[in-house]
């Protein structure tokens, strides 16, 4: 694809090689506002090679810059330079390059050869699935799909939170009021349940509290009954996860949770131990950090069992080992923010210089309307229904408005877990929200369904004009119809793709993979979402302004690229984001 900014420094550096081409490119801004160009050079640095004031020294680079191929008008305005890019240039490399990507374009060989766990989800066993994961789950799935994309080989890991003190407390409680039956028919809601009973009951019994320590020390220890109850909790979580997981079309390289680190503690704690950060206090074993300012980090309690972060510290070592990898990242809310400090601090402070490729990626948190959500307190909405529920809404509206739809059932599942997932996707993941089953059943405006209808709409329209590819639109004319890709994009004329309406969706094509990497580079799948609902945008002007399938042959072949392309890259970037793209809706 044409780097515009790169054809800028050029022309820019043979007036002006006094300047580096890196300090040229830093500065290249993006106009604010259509009329001033595609792109802008600010003069404001100038000022002191040039001892003039800024809007003299646009002047000044204006008039000795001539137009080339590559843009077509420069001028100046104010302290700046805006550049407007040639029209007929960007529509021939945008859909030359959509042309032979296809579905692959935007993406990249920048990961090579580079292994990058992602680990997202995470849930905890024999705790319900509820809303609280859905962003890890959602924007950690994408992130995986973008690296992906871009050539890193990937290693999605669900870090189950199947281990700790909660298990003594859920084997207690189960021994005392549990039925094995009543578990086996409904598990995680009665689950929950005895686990609300025990924090109930333990607020007048806190003899409870030692019971389940106990108990978790046991399971430790391999007690067998402790374990088997502990595997079957596990058990009968995983497969109520994975049904969830399956709905969303998500899958993981490795379920390598908590428990999994469980024979792999002592030696986290004999190298802390050999490195000299272990301290003891009052029988418990910490790694002070208040040089760091931050609270110590707490290995091991005084009865000798292991927390939390002495797993996730276990954890990070052995993927080290044996995935080597390139960045490590962690998907979770913003309130380990400190949990993921310290850890850190600690990987480093045992001499790891790698603890540096470890990234927690925190997202803000999901509240209800009626107070922050407690598993403890039995106030969650699960997951698995919200989905439910957006199928279900789905589902009426298409009997309602389209009920001879083939496939509906499949549609209807694409689209209300579309808006789901969709809704997780189009705000920046820091921002805490507050979840509202209106909103999060809504599909106007800036939603999943719109973009997906946009995609339909594309599809709807090729169909209607009889063509699947690109060299079925290359035919019409009657002009060659197997020719070599180079060839058959000459023939089109890309003149007539001038309009603004069409060169705005030519833009956003132009910025797509530009989006892809930006979403990488800062963890923000946000990035892509914005992308796309701008392409969608674009493209409905466009097709409102416009009739695609017109007489002529030539305009009619040049629209029909751009829709062709507009469905390609709707689906590519709907696919990043863990979404379906129907062809009928
Ligand atoms: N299971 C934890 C929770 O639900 C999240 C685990 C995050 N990952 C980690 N490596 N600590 O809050």
């Amino acid at each position: 694809m044409i780097d515009f900014k790169e054809k800028l420094v050029d022309l820019f550096i043979e007036k002006y090689n006094q300047f580096e081409r890196g300090e040229i490119l830093e500065i290249i801004e993006i106009p604010p506002q259509e009329d001033m160009g595609d792109l802008a050079l600010p003069c404001f640095k100038f000022a002191r090679v040039f001892r003039k004031a800024p809007n003299l020294i646009a002047e000044e680079i204006c008039a000795n810059l001539a137009s080339n191929e590559y843009f077509q008008e420069i001028r100046n305005m104010g302290p700046y330079v805006n550049f407007f890019v040639n029209k007929e240039l960007i529509a021939r490399s945008v859909i030359n390059n959509v042309y032979v990507q296809g579905e692959r374009y935007g993406s990249s060989t920048l990961g090579e050869g580079k292994n990058v766990i992602v680990e997202f989800s995470s849930p905890n066993i024999a705790k319900p699935f509820s809303i609280a994961h859905i962003r890890t789950t959602v924007i950690g799935h994408a992130l995986r799909n973008i690296y992906k994309f871009l050539g890193f080989n990937t290693i999605a890991i669900n870090h189950l939170g199947d281990y700790g003190t909660q298990f003594g407390k859920l084997i207690v409680a189960f021994k005392t009021w549990g039925d094995r039956e009543t578990v086996e028919k409904d598990p995680i809601p009665e689950l929950l349940k005895l686990y609300v009973k025990f924090h109930d009951v333990a607020e007048e019994k806190p003899e409870l509290e030692d019971e389940a320590r106990e108990w978790f020390k046991k399971l430790e220890e391999g007690d067998e009954e402790a374990y088997q109850l502990w595997q079957w909790f596990r058990d009968v979580s995983l497969k109520e996860f994975n049904r969830i997981y399956e709905m969303m079309g998500i899958d993981f390289d490795s379920y390598a949770g908590e428990s999994f680190y469980s024979d792999k503690m002592n030696a986290v704690i004999e190298l802390l131990e050999e490195k000299g950060l272990l301290k003891d206090s009052e029988g418990a074993k910490i790694v002070d950090l208040e040089e760091y300012n931050m609270p110590p980090a707490l290995i091991t309690k005084s009865d000798g069992s292991t927390l939390y972060i002495t797993r996730d510290l276990a954890a990070a070592i052995y993927r080290k080992q044996t995935y080597d990898f390139y960045k490590n990242i962690y998907v979770v809310g913003s309130q380990q923010n400190l949990h993921f400090q310290q850890m850190f601090k600690v990987l480093e402070l045992a001499g790891f210089d790698w603890a540096k490729d470890c990234i927690h990626i925190p997202f803000g948190m999901v509240s209800l309307e009626e107070g922050t959500m407690s598993t403890r307190r039995g106030r969650v909405v699960f997951l698995e229904d919200v989905l439910n529920k957006a199928v279900e809404k789905t589902r009426e509206i298409i009997a309602e408005k389209n009920p001879d739809l083939p496939d509906k059932e499949k549609v209807a599942r694409e689209v209300g877990i579309g808006a789901i997932l969709f809704q997780e996707l189009s705000h920046s993941r820091i921002k805490d929200y507050l979840f509202s089953w209106d909103t999060a059943l809504s599909f106007e405006g800036e939603t999943g369904p719109y973009v997906q209808y946009t995609h339909a709409r594309a599809c709807s329209v090729l169909e209607k004009a009889g063509v699947k590819t690109f060299a079925d639109i290359f035919a019409i004319n009657g002009k060659e119809t197997t020719v070599e890709p180079g060839r058959a994009l000459e023939n089109v004329d890309y003149g007539l793709l001038l309009e603004d309406e069409a060169y705005q969706v030519i833009k956003q094509i132009y910025t797509f993979p530009e989006s892809i990497i930006k979403a990488m580079e800062r963890n923000e799948p946000f990035l892509i979402t914005r992308n796309i609902i701008d392409l969608a945008q674009a493209f409905n002007k466009f097709y409102h302004e416009y009739p695609i399938l017109v007489e002529d042959p030539e305009l009619r072949k040049a629209r029909l690229l751009l829709v062709l392309c507009t469905k390609i890259v709707i689906k590519t970037g709907l696919k990043l984001l863990g979404i379906e793209s129907p062809e009928k809706m």
